[in-house]
């Protein structure tokens, strides 16, 4: 039997438990209930179950045979601060939670494929599935590892999976290098001197000079950069007084910068502190930035990418295993785990239309029809890597 027909004859109750995990969506580091369900759907499998890395992490690892090789396979648990628009049966029964990314379907996919592994044991040598908290937020990716997650659990490869709506069900998205980008925030301040707007003359006005440094600002991707590195840099905030005839003291500004080098992302930093400085001596205000390192960019290793290329081009064929997808500017914190290990962060289509609604839509839902596409790809994986 295929790998894809045995899965079937478990589909209702993989739905059952998708839609369960959707209706009881929890915010990053507070999965206690989705991580006591996966330790439990882990324990019942038979596999060892490690819990309090990152708090809310839930780690299972699955040994057979006599290898000592050892790969990872990784999901996130967490969902979003949005109040859910969809009326079906499984909506959120947490007001203002929902899982508006997929990361219950990334969750069932994976306990799917690891209930397989066990029963199964067709591969040698040992797997640990990595169940993450707060890739939304906050990182939960590199709370684990700051917490030894690879010092206690070595593997030699790390992967992960992401539903992409827009993508059709049945195809997959593999990138041979970057994935996702960084997300980086910066906060400005520009202090000049408030004065009545009548007299501008006796003080520093802090808003024009906002106005040109955002100007100046934009010119870092036009002017700075290589053409042929992508890079973005969006002011979202601009804060300045709030009376008609009064001229503010203090001006703030934020927004974030999106790349996909860290040598770009360097570029950015060290270009923006010059032109800080540099229209702040122009306008005689103080201009002070703090630029805060967000999640890296995601980027796939050579050799895995191409590992995983081959085995989705067989389970789905070549043409559904889709190279033309462009990286998305987005981030993913699973780029911590590939700042430390080889591996590859692949797209499994969630479809189009009805399923296909963008991730962090309020109408969004995973689509069940490819939850066992998904864990299928995760066996194959695991027994390609560990062959029996
Ligand atoms: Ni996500």
């Amino acid at each position: 039997m295929s790998v894809i027909a045995r899965l079937h004859e478990h589909q209702t109750r993989l739905i059952a438990l998708r839609r369960e995990l959707h209706a009881h969506p929890e915010l990053g580091f507070e999965e206690h209930r989705t991580s006591d369900v996966v330790a439990k759907t882990l324990f019942a499998a038979g596999i060892d179950v490690h819990r309090g890395l990152a708090g809310t992490g839930v780690i299972g690892v699955l040994q057979n045979g006599s290898s000592t090789r050892m790969i990872g396979l990784r999901a996130d648990m967490d969902a979003l601060p949005i109040h859910e628009q969809n009326g079906f049966p499984h909506r959120s029964k947490h007001d203002g939670k929902m899982h508006a990314c997929g990361h219950d379907g990334h969750t069932a996919m994976l306990l799917a494929a690891a209930e397989y592994l066990a029963a199964t044991k067709h591969f040698d040598g040992t797997l640990v599935f990595i169940f993450q908290p707060a890739e939304e937020t906050v990182g939960g990716a590199r709370v684990m590892i700051e917490e030894g997650l690879f010092q206690r659990f070595p593997v030699e490869q790390v992967f992960g999976m992401h539903n992409w709506p827009g993508l059709p069900a049945g195809q997959f998205a593999i990138h041979h290098g970057p994935v996702m980008a960084c997300a980086d925030q910066f906060d400005i301040t520009i202090r000049g001197h408030g004065a009545h707007a009548a007299m501008p003359h006796q003080g520093y006005d802090p808003v024009v000079t906002g106005a040109a440094l955002v100007q100046a600002l934009q010119s870092i991707a036009s002017r700075n950069i290589d053409p042929l590195d992508a890079v973005v840099l969006s002011i979202t905030r601009f804060q300045a007084g709030e009376a008609y005839n009064v001229i503010p003291d203090v001006v703030t500004l934020g927004g974030t910068v999106r790349a996909f080098r860290a040598e770009v992302e360097d570029q950015v930093e060290a270009a923006m502190q010059r032109i800080c400085a540099g229209v702040g001596a122009a306008h005689g205000a103080q201009i002070e930035l703090k630029y805060h390192r967000g999640y890296p960019p995601t980027v796939n290793s050579a050799a895995e990418a191409a590992v995983c290329h081959k085995l989705i081009a067989q389970l789905v064929g070549e043409q559904n295993a889709r190279t033309d997808l462009k990286p998305s500017m987005g981030a993913e914190d699973f780029s911590y785990m590939l700042r430390e290990k080889p591996g590859c962060y692949v797209w499994i289509g969630n479809g189009l239309g009805e399923g296909g609604c963008m991730l962090h839509n309020p109408h969004y839902d995973f689509n069940d029809d490819i939850l066992t596409l998904g864990a299928s790809y995760w066996i194959r994986l695991a027994e390609h890597l560990l062959p029996a």
